[in-house]
């Protein structure tokens, strides 16, 4: 993609990802990612991010189609991840009057990562630059998504530059704005973004929001995905929602099976939450992989998991998502939790074990021996109605607050 004006003066020089398998060399990206980058030009010129280094000559390509890169005065060092820091080395080769700008924190990545110790300025928390013409101040949102973070606020055209914050999986289709697309399209991929990269850092998500809101926002140019133009309130109130554990008054059933048994149960109790009259999503573990499985987990109140013993613990698959929502800190969920045996038990207390910590309301637990029976049936369709019906009480209690 070419460089695009976003406001006077203000330029978008990023690059799409569509090459990468495994973001983070852990989450698949079938529909690429964006590592945005801008230029924002007043009597000084600041860059605002990096990109991956893999795509440095995209970008300085971009910066060259709008200014020369001598003129570059400021980098913005927003986050330290190589996905927007990975390029910094290859730009200040060919800025010479550059001057790379980050918190404090910042520092002895920039140091370690890249050798970069001259040409670097520490920015403190509400400091401003003046560009002539423009204007930047620096807002630090510590944990958003490591501790070095900043947000960049560009005062004349209102534009916050927030790095991960705000951003989303999805190559960017020929548009840049959220008014060139149907944003429900890329909800999916902002949401398995979210939870999978920042979900973890919900509350200082939360704080940074708390913080910024203060700022009259016109444009929310994140590092990853959309700029939102003609709805900026609209990304936060996501954001915010997903980080205060909000979720659908409907049911995700992630579970794993080896031979059919426990799927079979799967299916028992899928029907019970449809007879309860709420709508359920049923996952495979082993077949999904388990970005999505995090995602639809963060997406409804009530999940229920499902799995065999298996070496005397855990199916693995499900085993493996349960650590990972542990580790992202996923909370207030309303949980039933099935699981069979073949010749000795060990998975339902096993997944308790792991569910207890969490805090989550567990609503019932079910095991059973070999193929299910039509009594383990039964068992299984009350255990997805109890949870429904639950489900359906704490969205009442909810929307009655
Ligand atoms: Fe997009 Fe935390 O880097």
């Amino acid at each position: 993609m070419n460089a695009r004006e976003i406001r006077p003066g203000i330029f978008w020089v990023g690059v799409n990802d569509r090459t990468t398998d495994l973001f983070e060399g852990v989450w698949p990206l079938p529909h690429g990612v964006s590592y945005n980058a801008y230029l924002v030009i007043g009597e000084r010129v600041a860059l605002i991010d990096t990109v991956k280094a893999h795509f440095a000559e995209d970008l300085l390509r971009n910066i060259s189609q709008v200014i020369s890169l001598e003129r570059l005065d400021y980098i913005v060092v927003n986050h330290m991840e190589p996905d927007h820091s990975g390029a910094l080395p290859a730009v200040l080769r060919q800025a010479p009057s550059a001057t790379v700008l980050a918190t404090p924190q910042a520092l002895p990545m920039l140091a370690s990562f890249y050798g970069i110790t001259e040409r670097v300025k520490p920015v403190s928390d509400g400091e401003r630059i003046d560009l002539g013409g423009k204007a930047l101040a620096f807002h630090h949102i510590p944990f958003v998504h490591w501790p070095e973070t900043m947000a960049t606020y560009e005062e004349t055209e209102r534009v916050l530059f927030t790095c991960d914050a705000f951003g989303g999986f999805h190559a960017l289709d020929g548009v840049l704005f959220d008014d060139e697309v149907e944003v429900w399209e890329y909800e999916d991929e902002i949401l398995r973004y979210f939870s999978n990269i920042v979900g973890m850092h919900s509350r200082p998500v939360l704080r940074a929001i708390e913080k910024l809101k203060g700022l009259d926002i016109a444009v929310i140019a994140p590092s990853h995905g959309l700029v939102w133009r003609r709805d900026p309130v609209h990304i936060l109130e996501m954001y915010s929602r997903w980080a205060r554990m909000e979720a659908l008054p409907e049911v995700t059933l992630v579970f794993g099976s080896m031979y059919g048994f426990t799927s079979r149960m799967a299916e028992a109790v899928a029907r019970g939450v449809k007879k309860a009259g709420l709508k359920v999503k049923v996952l495979d573990a082993a077949r999904t992989h388990v970005s999505f499985l995090i995602r639809e987990a963060w997406k409804r109140k009530g999940l229920i998991i499902g799995a065999p013993t298996y070496d005397t613990g855990i199916f693995p698959p499900v085993e493996y998502f349960l650590r990972l929502l542990e580790r992202k800190r996923l909370r207030d969920r309303v949980v039933g939790v099935f699981g069979s045996y073949g010749w000795k038990g060990g998975a339902v207390d096993k997944i308790m074990e792991r569910v207890g910590p969490l805090g989550w309301e567990v609503v019932d637990t079910l095991g059973f021996h070999g193929a299910p029976s039509p009594d383990d049936l039964a068992r299984a369709e009350s255990l997805g109605e109890k949870v429904a019906t639950r489900v359906r009480e704490a969205a009442s209690v909810a929307e009655a607050i």
